[in-house]
């Protein structure tokens, strides 16, 4: 079942509107009925008809307000929620959205909301799962695919929420700057069209539990973060919340005032913001100097709770083994990156992370009727593809995303590392895998 707006206040608001109503059109009625009737008592008409036009203009005035309240998931003090809300099913393959609103967050990060263009109903999505999008992007050979967090929960889902960071080139490297984020920054504006997957993805939180949410986030990692932090305020009250994020200073730090907002309303919400740079214009705004790591986790809160991770590979990997450390276990332990985290330290999850595969393997790429030798130094099924001009698509290159699944027509593959994403049966995510059998036939 769907949110519904139906609250005490609201119940008490409708009452009020429907009175006021009822009390504008007699007296309107009747004040022209006296007018009619009785031309001497024009004074009493006049009254009587300037009453009930002012009654009208303030319930119009009132109705405003309420379809205001009711648009924003951060907004919305008035609705209340059925325990269990399910969506319309999702659509299948690409579909056209148009970017309705675009909004600056902080210096690097711009919101696009994006509406259906086909002006059809938007499915629920789980808090935390993001949305694959894909741009023809003059320069490039291909449409080009990535994958980026919905970052708000809009009840109903009137809207899907994208933030989205600029990736610059990294310093001291001559690359080009990161392609879709900054075509998205410069060239998408209010009225573009952009084709997308519906919302999937595996990092998501279970907002019914009761055990404490720690929500830890660096940099855009914030994005699935807000998305979990609102629908927790929404659907459980109850549970308590921490939302600790970690960002250079003020002009980096995206939705402060939307978190501190959305904490204001709900007592069961704790913020912390950690500034590893603080400007002095900045005081005031931040809890702790410094950044995130396991150490200041400890001091905030009791590990009986769940932790949810998302953030720079580097942050990932020092609070992942902190937890481990203080005995978290690693069932209450969940993350995601939005890069690849190549991880000495921390002992991959044992699902589908395989064996090594073999040394030596035929390959069939059945659609561009090609037969290679791939070899142990020709990396992952994605990098071989690649490195002979096939060009499959792909986003994250770690498992997550699901862009690169590919079907096996004969053999199997070796994964390298756990996939996080769902992968059908028959086929494999290329982007993380190797040959295991001496022959494979790929779809591609
Ligand atoms: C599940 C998931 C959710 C995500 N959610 C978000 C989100 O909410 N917000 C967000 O902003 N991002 C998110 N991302 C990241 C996003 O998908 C993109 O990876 C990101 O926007 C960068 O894409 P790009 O095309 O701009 O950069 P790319 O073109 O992919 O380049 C990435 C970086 O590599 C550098 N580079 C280019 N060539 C080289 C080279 N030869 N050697 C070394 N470096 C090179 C580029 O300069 C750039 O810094 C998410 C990723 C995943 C997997
Ligand atoms: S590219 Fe994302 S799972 Fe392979």
């Amino acid at each position: 079942m769907r949110a519904t707006a139906n609250n005490a206040n609201n119940i008490f608001l409708e009452s009020a509107k429907y009175a006021g109503a009822g009390f504008a059109i007699a007296t309107l009625v009747s004040g022209v009925m006296i007018g009619l009737l009785s031309p001497k008592e024009r004074a009493a008409n006049r009254w009587g008809v300037s009453a009930a036009l002012l009654g009208l203009v303030g319930g119009g005035a009132v109705g405003l307000i309420q379809k205001r309240q009711s648009q924003s998931g951060l907004d919305n003090e008035q609705i209340k929620i059925d325990p269990q809300p399910t969506g319309k099913e999702h659509w299948k393959g690409w579909r056209n959205f148009i970017v309705a609103h675009k909004v600056k967050e902080s210096e690097e990060i711009i919101s696009f909301y994006l509406e259906p263009q086909d002006r059809g109903e938007l499915s629920q999505f789980e808090p935390g799962q993001f949305l694959t999008l894909k741009l023809n992007i003059p320069g490039q050979e291909k449409p080009v695919i990535r994958t980026y967090s919905l970052s708000d929960y809009p009840i109903p889902v009137a809207y899907y929420r994208l933030s989205i960071k600029r990736e610059p080139a990294p310093s001291g490297l001559n690359v080009m700057a990161g392609i879709v984020s900054n075509y998205l920054h410069d060239h998408i504006g209010e009225g573009s069209v952009i084709a997308v997957r519906p919302p999937s993805g595996n990092f998501v939180i279970d907002v019914h539990k009761s055990l404490p949410a720690v929500l830890i986030s660096n940099g855009v990692g914030i994005t699935p973060m807000i998305s979990m932090a609102i629908a927790c305020c929404y659907l459980n009250p109850n549970r308590p919340i921490w939302f600790v994020h970690g960002t250079r200073n003020g002009l980096s730090h995206a939705f402060r005032d939307d978190i501190l907002a959305l904490a204001q309303k709900h007592p069961n919400m704790h913020v912390h913001f950690a500034y590893s740079r603080p400007r002095p214009e900045d005081n005031g705004f931040y809890h702790s100097e410094g950044y995130i790591d396991s150490q200041k986790i400890k001091q905030l809160v009791a590990k009986e709770a769940e932790f949810f991770l998302c953030g720079s590979p580097s942050f990932m990997e020092s609070l992942r083994s902190g937890l481990k450390m203080w005995g978290v276990p690693d069932n209450q332990v969940f993350y995601e990156s939005f890069e690849r985290v190549v991880s000495n330290s921390i002992e991959q999850p044992q699902i589908a992370a395989t064996d090594k595969g073999i040394a030596l393997s035929q390959i069939v790429f059945a659609e561009s009727s090609r037969e290679l030798t791939w070899t142990i130094d020709d990396g992952t099924l994605l990098e071989f593809a690649e490195a002979n001009n096939i060009y499959p698509p792909f986003s994250c290159r770690s498992g997550i995303c699901g862009t690169c699944m590919c079907k096996i027509l004969e053999g199997e593959v070796a994964y390298q590392q756990a996939p996080t994403a769902a992968i059908e049966p028959g086929s494999a995510l290329i982007c993380i895998s190797k040959p295991r059998t001496s022959k494979v036939i790929l779809a591609l």
